[in-house]
């Protein structure tokens, strides 16, 4: 077999961050040839291609419809269209959490809902559609005229706003990161907490602490939950999933928590881990295409 991939990357970052560096060669491997190309891009031919990788997409949170039209324009896109309709919109947590999935208590504030009871701990106001840590602010109970300005921030920008209680274990353990290919387990990186740090120069995301990590058998059995729920959701198969990358935290009774799955342009930690996972997710690749 041989054939061509496309990954779809963005205008700030053509060629993404430099994390899947060692992919393209695993897939060359394996008979494909695989080059960038922008996704707002009108002078690339995105339907000419064997399969278009959702890759470094990491300024669709402001211009998500026009995002989402051409995503569906994309006749073999990875991951599909419809997960990344389902998946840029975090009120799927509470959909997940509303399917049994342990997921950090999650409230959905839409426009003109009117200020909430705010949580009795530290808490996390951050927009549904989002990325890259924007936009995303910590607050206390004492400081709710905070919490007011920056709800009211979102709402005027036409958000709906997530309110989580904030986990204190990502200041001391960070978030696990367990990546999937094709459904099947991968391997898992570690990230410190974001809050408080810098922008990247590209603007677009939090510069971000990663390691390599090993999770508990806890975290690795949750999940399996979160991708086994999320594909009954979708009515899909897991192994129809070419990545996914599930951020857990520890909650404060210390089991695993649902903080957020990335299905649309995660990055999927590759420097963080051993060389074979490029040659995992080449092997999905194909596996989509057979
Ligand atoms: N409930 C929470 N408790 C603790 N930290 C949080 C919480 N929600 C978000 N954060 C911090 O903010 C970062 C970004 O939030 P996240 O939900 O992952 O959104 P996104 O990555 O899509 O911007 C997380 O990586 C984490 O460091
Ligand atoms: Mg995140």
């Amino acid at each position: 077999m041989t054939g061509s991939a496309i990954f779809a990357s963005c205008s700030g970052v053509p060629e993404g961050d430099g994390d899947e560096h060692a992919v393209p060669e695993a897939l060359a491997d394996l008979g494909f040839k695989t080059r960038w190309a922008v996704w707002d891009d009108a002078t690339v031919d995105f339907g000419a291609a064997d399969i278009v990788v959702l890759r470094a997409t990491w300024d669709y949170a402001e211009r998500r419809d026009e995002f989402l039209s051409w995503a569906e324009s994309v006749p073999a896109l990875s991951n599909s269209a419809e997960v990344a309709r389902w998946n840029t919109d975090k009120s799927y947590l509470a959909e997940l959490g509303d399917a049994g999935v342990a997921v950090v208590p999650t409230t959905l504030i839409a426009p003109g809902d009117g200020t909430p009871r705010w949580p009795k701990g530290d808490f996390v106001l951050k927009p549904a559609i989002g990325a890259g840590s924007r936009g995303v602010g910590k607050f206390s109970p004492e400081g709710a005229e905070y919490a007011a300005s920056h709800l009211k921030s979102l709402h005027d920008a036409d958000h709906t706003v997530v309110m989580q209680p904030y986990q204190s274990s990502v200041d001391t353990d960070g978030e696990l990161a367990l990546v999937f290919f094709g459904g099947v387990y991968s391997h898992a990186f570690s990230k410190a907490a974001m809050l408080g740090r810098e922008l990247d120069e590209s603007g677009l995301w939090v510069t971000e602490k990663l390691g390599s990590a090993q999770p508990p058998a806890a975290f690795r059995a949750l999940a399996e939950d979160v991708l086994d729920a999320t594909a009954a959701l979708l009515g899909i198969l897991r192994a129809e999933l070419l990545y996914a990358r599930v951020d857990l935290v520890a909650g404060p009774d210390g089991r695993p928590l649902l903080l957020e799955l990335e299905l649309v342009e995660p990055s999927l930690g590759f420097r963080q881990t051993d060389a074979a996972a490029a040659w995992r997710f080449a092997s999905a690749v194909r596996q989509q295409l057979s």
